[in-house]
C-alpha cells in the first residue's frame, strides 16, 4: 500500500498527489512514468512522475479526472492509500544538450514536461517554457516553471491570462526570433497539439520531442495495447517510449486508438457519478 501524504488541487479536475513510494523516488529518472491500481479490482492508471522528495520518500502525480479511474484517483484524501504502484516505468528523457530548448506542455501535460524542463536546467541548458491552457485556471505549474527556466510564457485559448491563444503561437514567435535560436523542443499535452508543434517545426528542422499517453494495461510490452507507429514500424510506448522523435509519429493513428473505447469510458463514468453521489 502507498500513502497519499499531500493532496492540492491545481485547477478544476486537475489534482497534485503526493505518495509514498520511496523506491521508485529515489531511482526514478525525468521523463518515466509509473501504473498506479487504486484496488485490486479496479484499473490501472499510467501517470508520469512529475516529481520526487526522496527524502520524504514521496513521488507526485498529477491526475486530470476525465474518467471513472482518475476521478476516483483524483479524489483520494491525505492518509488514504492506493493499492499498488509498478515503476519506474519507459525510458528516461534524452537531455539534449543544446543553446535554447522550448519545453511546452498544454494543459496537464506540463505537469509532464515539467521534470524534462527541471532536468534540462539542472544539466545547464537555458529553458524557455510554453504552457497553455483553455483558460487562466487550466494553466498550471507556473510557479514551478519560473523557478527553473530563463521565460515562462503562458497562453489561453480564451485570453483570460497571458498571451490569447495557442501554445503554437507562442512557440511560431519563438522560432522566427529567439536568440540563441531554439534548438530543441520537447512538447507533451493533447494528440492535435503535439501533431501541431511537429508540423510547425519540420520544415526548419528543430529537433522535436514528444511524450506519448496511448492506452497502456501491462506496462511490459507484453499487451500489445499502448502500440504506436513510429517512422513506420510499430513501437510500443510502455518499453520503447513514452518520448519519440516528434517528426516520426503516427498522430492520427494514436488519436484513433485512444478513441476507440470512448463509449466504454463515458458509461462507466456515468456510472461513476451516480454511485459517487448515492455516497
Ligand atoms: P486542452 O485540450 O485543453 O489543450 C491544452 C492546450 O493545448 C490548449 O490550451 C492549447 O494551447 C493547446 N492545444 C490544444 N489543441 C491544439 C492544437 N490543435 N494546436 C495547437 N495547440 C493546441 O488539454 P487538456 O484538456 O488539459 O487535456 C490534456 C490532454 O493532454 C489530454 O488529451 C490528455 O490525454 C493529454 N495528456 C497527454 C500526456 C502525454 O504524456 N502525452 C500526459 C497527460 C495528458
Ligand atoms: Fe502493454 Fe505497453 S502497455 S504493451
Amino acid at each position: 500500500m502507498h500513502r497519499v501524504v499531500r493532496r492540492t488541487v491545481l485547477g478544476p479536475q486537475v489534482v497534485r498527489l503526493e505518495v509514498e513510494a520511496p523506491r521508485i523516488a529515489r531511482i526514478r529518472q525525468p521523463g518515466q512514468f509509473v501504473i498506479v491500481r487504486l484496488a485490486e479490482d479496479k484499473e490501472r492508471v499510467p501517470l508520469t512522475i512529475a516529481d520526487t522528495d526522496v527524502q520524504a520518500g514521496t513521488i507526485s502525480l498529477v491526475i486530470q479526472q476525465v474518467g471513472k479511474s482518475t476521478t476516483l484517483l483524483g479524489n483520494l484524501q491525505a492518509g488514504q492509500s492506493v493499492q499498488d504502484i509498478v515503476g519506474p516505468l519507459g525510458h528516461p528523457t534524452h537531455l539534449e544538450n543544446c543553446a535554447h530548448a522550448v519545453c511546452i506542455g498544454g494543459g496537464v501535460g506540463t505537469a509532464v514536461v515539467y521534470p524534462i524542463a527541471k532536468a534540462l536546467a539542472a544539466a545547464g541548458t537555458p529553458v524557455t517554457a510554453i504552457i497553455g491552457g483553455r483558460s487562466r485556471q487550466l494553466v498550471i505549474l507556473e510557479n514551478e516553471m519560473k523557478a527553473i527556466c530563463r521565460a515562462v510564457l503562458a497562453t489561453t485559448d480564451d485570453g483570460s491570462y497571458g498571451r490569447k491563444g495557442l501554445v503554437t503561437d507562442a512557440l511560431r514567435e519563438l522560432l522566427a526570433g529567439a536568440q540563441p535560436p531554439v534548438g530543441v523542443v520537447y512538447a507533451v499535452g493533447p494528440v492535435p497539439m503535439m501533431k501541431a508543434v511537429a508540423e510547425m517545426t519540420r520544415a526548419p528542422a528543430v529537433k522535436t520531442i514528444v511524450s506519448l499517453n496511448p492506452i497502456m494495461i501491462d506496462g511490459t510490452g507484453m499487451c500489445g495495447g499502448c502500440r504506436v507507429t513510429i517512422g513506420g514500424k510499430t513501437q510500443f510506448a510502455c518499453v520503447d517510449g513514452p518520448e519519440f522523435d516528434g517528426h516520426l509519429v503516427d498522430f492520427d493513428e494514436l488519436a484513433d486508438r485512444l478513441a476507440m473505447y470512448r463509449g466504454q469510458e463515458a458509461e462507466a463514468m456515468d456510472h461513476c457519478r451516480l454511485t459517487l453521489k448515492a455516497d
